[in-house]
């Protein structure tokens, strides 16, 4: 059985990325950063903070319709204490969505007040919208942008091949120019994503993934976890929860063993289409 910590992920090519949010960072006025809100912790790229400096940031819980709806709020009011404005979002169903530019707007109030001042009413507020792969940033933009996708080239002092968005004669998004990776080194991060599906299962050894997941899960969930299979006794650790899984759905090898890659595989799966609940993994 592999150890995750052995696992090579793929290599985080930060620099690029790096060199061209640096270059961007005086066209724009906020940053917009995309999360997962079931691992609001371990969706985020370490390095965002140090890259934007003082730039508004603005986080997007997406995905919350999977996410527990109180932890959610927690995380809300949790980022409000640090100055940081959030919000919920379903980029599934859209719900969430109509909030956003009202809380770019009041989050960048100073900056449109300035505009004010000094005559250049008209002016757009321009943010930048960041997220690791698959929090669900192209479809944040899908859903907020529609059609409205501009032109790069009528846009002066903007580096062409940049994806603009005008959103409405006071906003604009830019996409992110690049890739940001999520903190890979970190072996809990790794397991977080790949619970949520976020990298590739093949990356991590299902059944060792499973076992982690339903140790957690005994933690964050124990009442959904006992409810969806039935009664489970959560006294055992992450084997012995894994053999009771499968157990309960009749996931039998001879000797009346329980066939634990097939039991992994279902309760993954089971997870990740939010079968067990809505279930927020890393709380505040
Ligand atoms: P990315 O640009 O950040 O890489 O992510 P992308 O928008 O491609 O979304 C990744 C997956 O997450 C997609 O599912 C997408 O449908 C799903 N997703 C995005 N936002 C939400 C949300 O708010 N709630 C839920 N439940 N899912 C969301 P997929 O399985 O890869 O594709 P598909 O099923 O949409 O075809």
């Amino acid at each position: 059985m592999s150890e995750t910590q052995n696992i090579q992920w793929f290599p985080g090519h930060m620099a690029k990325t790096r060199r061209k949010i640096k270059e961007i960072l005086p066209l724009i006025d906020a940053v917009a950063e995309v999360v997962d809100a079931r691992i609001p912790v371990s969706s985020r790229n370490p390095e965002l903070k140090s890259l934007i400096g003082e730039k508004p940031l603005i986080i997007l819980l997406n995905k919350c319709d999977m996410a527990d709806e109180k932890a959610t709020e927690e995380w809300i009011k949790y980022y409000k204490a640090e100055g940081v404005t959030a919000i919920a979002l379903d980029c599934k169903t859209g719900k969430g969505i109509n909030l956003f530019k009202g809380t770019v707007k009041t989050a960048l109030a100073d900056r449109l007040k300035y505009y004010a001042e000094k005559g250049m009413v008209g002016k757009p507020l321009r943010v930048m919208v960041v997220g690791i792969p698959n929090v669900g940033k192209s479809s944040f933009i899908n859903r907020i942008a529609g059609n409205n996708k501009a032109k790069a080239e009528n846009r002066p002092g903007v580096t062409r091949g940049n994806q603009w968005f005008t959103i409405d004669k006071q906003l604009e998004l830019l996409d992110t120019p690049g890739v940001l990776w999520p903190k890979f080194e970190d072996k809990t991060v790794g397991e977080h994503l790949a619970f949520t599906g976020a990298v590739k299962d093949n990356i991590i050894d299902t059944e060792l993934l499973a076992m982690r997941l339903l140790e957690l899960l005994k933690n964050t969930a124990p009442e959904k976890l006992a409810a969806r299979y039935d009664g489970l006794d959560l006294s055992g650790d992450g084997y012995d929860l894994l053999c009771e899984v499968g157990k309960k759905r009749g996931m039998l090898i001879r000797g009346g063993e329980t066939d634990t890659e097939r039991a992994a595989n279902m309760l993954l799966e089971e997870y990740r289409a939010c079968k067990i609940g809505r279930i927020t993994l890393e709380r505040v």
